[in-house]
Formats: C-alpha cells, sequence, structure tokens
C-alpha cells in the first residue's frame, strides 16, 4: 500500500508546496475583495499527469485558515502528507467559497476538495469522497458571558441565527428550526464564510451561530464567543473527488491509510487540537 515509487524528498516537497500555497493564497486574495468568487483564471493550473489541485474554503479554523497571507491548517497539512504517500503531486490549492467547492471540482477546476466536508449522500448524488478522516459534531455558539445560554435546539426558538452557505450547520438551521416552525427563514442568514457570522454574532447582529465543533472550540480560545452546547452528528469529513476519478479516489484512500498507520496523523491533529 505504501507507495515505494515517490522519488520527492518529502521536506523539499513540503517546501515547493508550500510556496504554490503562499501564491495561490495571494491571488485569491486579490480577488476576494472584488471577485465574483467563483475562481475562473485565478490559481494554479493542474500541468503534469499526475499533478492535482486542490480547493478549499479557508474560513474554519484549524482545519483551513489564512495566516499572514498564507494558507495554513489541518487539512493543508494532512492532504500535503497523504499526497505524499501516492504517485500524484499536489500543484496547489485554490481558494473558494465553500458553495463554489462542488462546481469547481465538476468542472476541472479543481481536483481534490480538502475543507473539512461532511460525506453525506446529498453530496454523493455529484461528487465520491475518499474514506473518512476526521468526526465531527456540531455545536452552537454565543456571545461570552452573554444573557442568552441556550441549552438545546429548541432554545433557538424566535432566535436570530447564523450558518455558512452550504453546510451541514446550515442543514440543521433548516431542518431543525425552520422547517420545525422554531424560527422564521428571516430570522436565518446564510454567510459566505463563519468568520463573518462569528463577527455578527460578537457585534450582537445574531443570537447563535451553528457550526462544526472543533471550529467552534477555535473560535471560543480566539474570540468573544463561547460554545453554549454541541449536539451529535457523528458527521465524518472526506476529500472529495469527481466521481469516476477511481485511481485518484484509491490512492488518496491509501494515503489517507498510510498517514494514519505512520503516526503522522497524531503528529497533525497534536500539533492543530493539541489532542
Ligand atoms: N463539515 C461541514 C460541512 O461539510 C462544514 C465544512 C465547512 N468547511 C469550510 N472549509 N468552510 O458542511
Amino acid at each position: 500500500m505504501q507507495d515505494d515509487g515517490n522519488t520527492f524528498d518529502r521536506r523539499q516537497y513540503l517546501k515547493l508546496s508550500g510556496v504554490a500555497g503562499i501564491t495561490v493564497t495571494g491571488l485569491a486574495g486579490c480577488l476576494e475583495g472584488s471577485g465574483d468568487g467563483d475562481g475562473d483564471d485565478d490559481g494554479p493550473e493542474a500541468t503534469g499527469e499526475n499533478e492535482i489541485i486542490a480547493g478549499t474554503e479557508p474560513g474554519f479554523p484549524p482545519f483551513e485558515m489564512v495566516e499572514d497571507g498564507e494558507l495554513v491548517g489541518f487539512d493543508i497539512d494532512h492532504l500535503e502528507a497523504v499526497v505524499d504517500e501516492t504517485d500524484y503531486e499536489l500543484a496547489g490549492w485554490q481558494e473558494l467559497e465553500f458553495d463554489s467547492l462542488i462546481p469547481a471540482l465538476e468542472n476541472g477546476k479543481i481536483d481534490v476538495i480538502a475543507a473539512a466536508m461532511t460525506i453525506n449522500e446529498d453530496r454523493k448524488q455529484r461528487i465520491a469522497f475518499s474514506d473518512p478522516y476526521y468526526s465531527s459534531d456540531q455545536s452552537v455558539l454565543v456571545q461570552s458571558g452573554g444573557g442568552f445560554q441556550p441549552s438545546a435546539l429548541e432554545d433557538l426558538a424566535d432566535k436570530q441565527i447564523g450558518a455558512q452557505s452550504g453546510t451541514t450547520g446550515e442543514a440543521i438551521v433548516q431542518e431543525n428550526l425552520i422547517d420545525e416552525g422554531l424560527i422564521d427563514a428571516t430570522d436565518y442568514d446564510s454567510y459566505d464564510s463563519y468568520v463573518l457570522a462569528v463577527q455578527d454574532l460578537e457585534r450582537g447582529l445574531r443570537d447563535a451561530v451553528v457550526l462544526d465543533q472543533p471550529v467552534a472550540r477555535t473560535f471560543e480560545a480566539n474570540r468573544d464567543v463561547e460554545a453554549a452546547f454541541t449536539f451529535e452528528t457523528g458527521e465524518e469529513y472526506g476529500l472529495g473527488v469527481r466521481q469516476g476519478d477511481e485511481d485518484l479516489q484509491a490512492a488518496l484512500n491509501d494515503g489517507i491509510a498510510a498517514v494514519e498507520e505512520s503516526g503522522e496523523y497524531e503528529t497533525l491533529t497534536q500539533d492543530w487540537f493539541g489532542e
């Protein structure tokens, strides 16, 4: 299962891919302010046969975020380690809105999604997933030390709620709050980025934000917000690939297993989650 044909020295590989990451981040950063977010013409292109481009949405710490202009995070290190175990080469990263990742995969702009994306049946209608590489639940963030201290979804009735567009957090708001009549559709705001949702929460423009538990914990540590409660969804993250890209899918699965077996996975979780 280990790929012995790999000629890249790992250190050198990381250095090269790090440089690619910075370049892409710079480009995407410029486009973010003015652009339409569809990623047209920005970012790297895979030229060699085994070169792949990864896509992510970087407002999701500690899985993916931009620090000092550089794209970093667990998913970034993890995918690079996984690809390093395969015959493929990671040519660079595209930063896109979360909603644009599946379309970008479908139209060939990117070859793999590494964005803490939950494996689910809806998405499997359009794309294929690797084996799971991380498990998560959902949390509800509120302002730190504020008067609002919900302990269950029912407590969110008639409150102003936020989540990122196209996420499982948004699906929970839709299915458990809007469809159940606990809040009106107008009480819900869909954000391009969880960073913006958390900003509005800090300012008191939202009462609560629903998002993946490890990300809630990171915002809790860095922003004026706290996780009021967590509820079990048992969702699992996978790397997204095009349906029919079975060679890449199989290689990524072997890579995921190899990174786990070598102990590198544990090192990465310690680095990024302190666990
Ligand atoms: N796990 C959630 C989902 O798949 C949220 C992922 C958001 N990821 C991101 N990079 N913004 O819907």
